[in-house]
């Protein structure tokens, strides 16, 4: 099993490229479902969640190559399966979103019933709700949805929380369906317009994304696309805490400020520059830290996926911040680890109350979750001495080479195999920053 060992103290500087959107990439893979014609992505960003729909795919009779850096080319035959098996969708329940295409494509899916996972108990009634309104018959049996549609037909449905999955999976399940579509309250991340953006390049005729009504008129077929992914706006907003608590001066390759205007409008309040360019954002320290409070919304409210990594911020800030979790029941499990390294947070259900302004120490701690794995990175880097984080393989899940980009911008960070006995690591041969240029 390997380890994050990270020595801290550590000022960052330097460019760093920033990957594709996992939280697009998984469903825009599932959309290639909904043509028999070649789907190209570029862009695509090398975590193992890629890997698994990978593999969903085909386990679903479709053949997926990967090609050079970044490119994946997916042919969808018209052999396709209906059935999505346990042993991945267990792995990773953003795989439900084959739900939508398969029926609109087969008339037909079946799909393990996805648990719950460390965050929440990720339910679906909201997926299985509005798929019924469009004329689908869905059963639970022995554990699987199994769900059929001679035809499915255009609906209106009312969302009760603009769940993301739940909207993309019905616009990817309404684009082939007879006639038209309303999605209201609709979920707004820019994800959700990304995914829209692929499928009306496949043909398909999709309004309204990224507001909180979507309309579809559905097609009779859609064609093949050659498409590139958009940033991974939370990969950006990490590294930009990383260099806020490093006290460092970065630049992020590619990033989209205005996919971040609330998370920039925050590290602001708290002291830090940043400056959005049309090729990148760059973030400036200013050597303080103040508090804040935060609560967590659907878009374009604070994003759930970067509480974690400002938690770790927070408690190096002036003063005491509270958090307020408001989309997963259960996304405070990492704050134990956060304690280890010193962190003074109170927790009273989904407030977190952070005593700012201590000093962090490195130690032993457990990822619990991907973001989560995330914060404890970003505090590793600003504690003093080693910290080392194991199960590491929930990171791996969501960030392309954390490792390798935070220490081309100067961290003293490494990737251990657990048997390796920290204090034969030489840390001093880190590669040297790159100082960035002025702007
Ligand atoms: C997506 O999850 C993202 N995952 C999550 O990112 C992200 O945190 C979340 O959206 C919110 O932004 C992917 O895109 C793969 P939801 P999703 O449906 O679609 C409840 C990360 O770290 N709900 O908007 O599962 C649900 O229980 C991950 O990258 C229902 O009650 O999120 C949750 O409390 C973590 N019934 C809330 O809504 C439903 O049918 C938000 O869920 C659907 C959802």
């Amino acid at each position: 099993m390997s380890k994050i060992v990270v020595n801290g103290g550590k000022r960052l500087f330097g460019d760093i490229k920033i990957s594709g959107a996992k939280n697009s990439t998984l469903k825009i893979m599932a959309a290639a479902l909904l043509t028999d014609k070649p789907v190209i992505l570029r862009n695509v960003p090398d975590i193992t969640d890629v890997r698994i729909m990978i593999d969903v795919l085909r386990e679903l009779g479709v053949e997926v190559e990967t090609v050079g850096d970044g490119d994946i080319h997916i042919t969808t035959s018209k052999t396709l399966k209906s059935r999505a098996p346990y042993h991945l969708v267990n792995q990773m329940r953003a795989s439900v979103v084959v739900l939508g295409p398969l029926l609109a494509r087969l008339g037909e899916a079946q799909f393990a019933m996805p648990g719950g996972c460390n965050i929440g108990s990720r339910k679906i009634d909201l997926h299985i709700r509005g798929l019924e309104l469009m004329g689908a018959e869905i059963k639970i049996r022995h554990g699987y949805i199994e769900a059929k549609a001679d035809k499915l037909c255009g609906a209106d449905i009312h969302l009760a929380f603009p769940s993301v999955g739940a909207t993309e999976n019905l616009m990817m399940a309404a684009v082939l369906a007879k006639g038209k579509t309303w999605i209201r309250n609709a979920a707004k991340e820019p994800e959700i317009l990304d995914l829209a953006k692929c499928l009306n390049e496949m043909g398909a005729k999709v309004s309204g994304a990224g507001t909180d009504t979507i309309f579809i008129h559905g097609v009779s077929k859609l064609h093949g696309v050659d498409y590139t992914i958009m940033p991974d706006r939370i990969e950006t907003g990490t590294y930009m805490v990383a260099g806020a608590i490093t006290n460092g001066e970065i630049f992020l390759k590619g990033a989209r400020g205005d996919h971040l205007e609330i998370v920039i409008s925050k590290l602001r309040q708290i002291g830090l520059e940043v400056n959005c360019y049309s090729d990148g954002i760059e973030l400036k320290s200013k050597g303080k830290i103040l508090s804040t409070n935060i609560s967590t919304l659907p878009y374009a409210g604070f994003p759930t996926d970067l509480q974690a990594p400002f938690m770790a911020l927070l408690s190096l800030a002036k003063g005491s911040s509270v958090i307020t979790e408001n989309v997963f029941e259960n996304r405070f499990v990492y704050i134990d680890e956060l304690r280890t390294l010193g962190s003074k947070i109170d927790t009273e259900s989904h407030h977190a109350i952070v005593h700012g302004s201590q000093s962090l120490v490195g130690a032993k701690v457990k990822a619990p979750d991907l973001r989560g794995g995330a914060a404890l990175v970003i505090a590793g880097l600003a504690s003093k001495g080693i910290t080392e984080i194991s199960d590491i393989f929930h990171i791996d899940r969501g960030y392309d080479s954390m490792v390798k980009k935070l220490s081309s911008i100067g961290a003293d960070i490494r990737r251990t195999k657990s048997s390796t006995n920290l204090q034969y690591i030489n840390f001093n041969q880190a590669p040297r920053a790159n100082i960035p240029t002025a702007r």
